[in-house]
């Protein structure tokens, strides 16, 4: 919290938000937020080592000691359209306001620069203490829905629980959810959550209706331990392998290779033998395994990502070639006769798979 030291000794500066919070936790911030009461771009040009400004949003970057650090003024805010970013009202406004604009009281602290003054106008020390959640205003989730999954993720990192009228806003705005709202934001926070691997947080998403965000239909706590089978199959995009596993995930703007992950698995049938479980999974991300694994069939996807995928074959193209085979699609049909007899024989060596290529031949 040293980094502000070299510039000046403005009162005006504060952390505020999730940096506080995290440091009266006593654990790690992700990043360091500073708000300027006033206007921080016109502060920070002073120092003539403006990166980066955004006079929409009153935000800048700067270059302090060659660390990057994100500057903002303060800001009051409204939300014209609900569940869509909202627009700003006045830039340069009073702390109080600034603060008022925020999601939860833990999230609304603020610590002079300067001085390491708490800031406290919403009571977020007592709640931080009681390890609770709650919003500064009943239009707070109907405003931005994804503070639901916000609380939902700092409900599992933090252990903290949601006060009872926050609880009872949220049930109130699940029930008749706005479905138009920001799916960008919504993504984000998902990932930041599901990331988490925390079985609990995907038990709180179904038996709550926090999943009826993104997918209305509704949708039962599969019987696995998601969080055990990653633990044991650590993937990249750990949050699809929860999140993939709902109905309905059209209003998530997947990339190219999430969508993929989800139609591979859903594209895949029964599958009865070894050869056919090595022929569906070959190929696909571990996620699109497991995701098949917790919704259709956990023994065949176990017992590809245990041992058959480590089945390969050694014959390749160029021995069939040098067995005077033309190239055509009956090498295909040949390397599958060898893997179907290999994954019975893993032992099978080199030569024997060249002897089945003599016996396929004759
Ligand atoms: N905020 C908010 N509503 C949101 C997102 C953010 O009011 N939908 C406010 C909160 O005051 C939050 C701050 O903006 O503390 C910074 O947001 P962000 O960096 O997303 O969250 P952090 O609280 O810093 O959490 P994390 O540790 O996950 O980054």
């Amino acid at each position: 919290m040293d980094i502000i030291n070299i510039y000046d000794n403005s009162d005006k500066l504060y952390y505020i938000g999730g940096v506080v919070r995290d440091k009266l936790l006593g654990v790690k911030s992700f990043d360091v937020d500073i708000t300027y009461v006033g206007n921080a771009i016109e502060y920070c040009s002073k120092f003539g080592e403006v990166i980066q400004e955004n006079p929409d949003f009153g935000t800048v970057r700067v270059n302090v000691g060659g660390r990057e650090v994100d500057f903002a003024s303060t800001r009051s805010e409204i939300y014209e359209k609900k569940g869509h970013l909202p627009v700003v009202t006045k830039i340069g406004c009073s702390l109080k306001e600034d603060v008022m604009r925020r999601d939860f009281t833990v999230n609304a602290l603020a610590m002079s620069v300067s001085t390491g003054e708490i800031v406290d106008y919403t009571g977020g020390q007592k709640d931080l203490k009681d390890k609770i959640l709650r919003v500064l205003h009943d239009e707070s989730f109907i405003d931005d829905p994804t503070r639901i999954i916000r609380a939902l993720k700092f409900r599992v990192r933090f252990g903290f629980d949601l006060e009872e009228h926050t609880r009872y806003l949220q049930e109130k705005y699940l029930s008749d959810i706005n479905y138009d709202m920001s799916y960008k934001r919504v993504k984000k926070e998902l990932m930041e959550t599901f990331n988490l691997n925390s079985q609990r947080a995907f038990e709180i998403f179904i038996q709550e209706g926090i999943y009826k965000l993104v997918s209305p239909e509704k949708f039962e706590l599969p019987k696995v331990n998601i969080e055990e089978l990653i633990k044991k199959y650590p993937v990249e995009h750990t949050w699809l392998v929860y999140i993939g596993l709902l109905p309905d995930l059209l209003r998530l703007e997947f990339t190219k290779e999430e969508r993929k992950i989800v139609e591979d698995f859903r594209a895949i049938g029964d599958l009865k033998t070894d050869f056919e479980i090595y022929k569906a999974f070959d190929g696909l991300a571990v996620e699109s395994i497991l995701l098949y694994g917790i919704s259709k069939d956990m023994n065949a996807a176990i017992r590809y990502l245990d041992i058959l995928r480590y089945i390969k074959i050694s014959v390749t193209g160029e021995d069939l070639k040098a067995l005077g085979l033309k190239p055509s699609p009956k090498y295909q049909e040949i390397f599958d006769y060898i893997l179907q007899a290999k994954l019975q024989n893993p032992q099978m060596t080199y030569e024997d798979e060249i002897s089945l290529v003599k016996n396929y031949k004759n």
